[in-house]
């Protein structure tokens, strides 16, 4: 069944779409398992925590969202696959591109090394990245009152991220679904539902 990831900066709206999207695909039939990352897994949980709140070597802060990712396929992405669930996860390695690479400054090739050892190919069926320019992705998270690791950094940072995303969006375009947020949830809603149409087969 279809693995699908959400992508995009913080603030760009992923979480804000998640249960609407597997609520969607479940009104179809399927049945739906909603993840995250990092985490998905009690280890994988526990990383995150120290990955948003610790500072760390970059290398290490690499190493550690491949390690998550390793238990999370292991334990939640491959057996749900495997009994005929989709997976609907909150981030996956275009993260890691985008943050660690894009960001961080983390030669690609190294990250390439980490993605083949830890997915074995596996890679979403469907990537949708939420897209908005960082500016108002900054507005909308700056009212969280504990800002993380990431959150905290500065708006250049952001810009690399998501020119690395959309870097990526324009290198897989049969994976990777655009979807601007600097618009209504109604309207966001709707382009959705368009992206996701040609996966429920409906
Ligand atoms: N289309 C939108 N218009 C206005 N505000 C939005 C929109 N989408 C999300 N938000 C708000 O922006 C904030 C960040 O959204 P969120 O879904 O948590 O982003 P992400 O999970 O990508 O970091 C939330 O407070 C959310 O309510
Ligand atoms: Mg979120």
């Amino acid at each position: 069944m279809p693995f699908i990831s959400l992508e995009g900066i913080d603030g760009a709206g992923k979480t804000t779409h998640l249960q609407w999207i597997a609520d969607y695909l479940r009104a179809q039939g399927a049945n739906v398992v909603v993840t995250r990352e990092p985490g998905g897994t009690p280890l994988g949980e526990s990383l995150r925590t120290l990955l948003l709140n610790e500072s760390m070597h970059i290398d290490t802060e690499a190493l550690l969202m491949f390690a998550a990712r390793r238990e999370h396929i292991a334990q939640v992405i491959a057996p749900a696959l495997a009994q005929g669930s989709w997976v609907l996860s909150d981030r996956f390695t275009d993260a890691s591109f985008a943050y660690q690479s894009g960001g961080r400054g983390i030669a690609e090739a190294r990250l390439q090394v980490l993605e083949e050892w830890v997915q074995q190919g596996l890679q979403p069926d469907l990537t949708i990245l939420f897209d908005v320019d960082v500016a108002t992705a900054h507005q909308r998270v700056r009212t969280h009152s504990d800002p993380d690791r990431f959150e905290q950094e500065q708006l250049g940072f952001f810009e690399r991220v998501r020119a690395m995303y959309l870097r990526r969006a324009a290198q897989y375009p049969a994976r990777i679904q655009v979807v601007r947020t600097d618009q209504t949830i109604d309207a966001i809603r709707d382009e959705l539902a368009a992206v996701l149409k040609p996966l429920s087969g409906n």
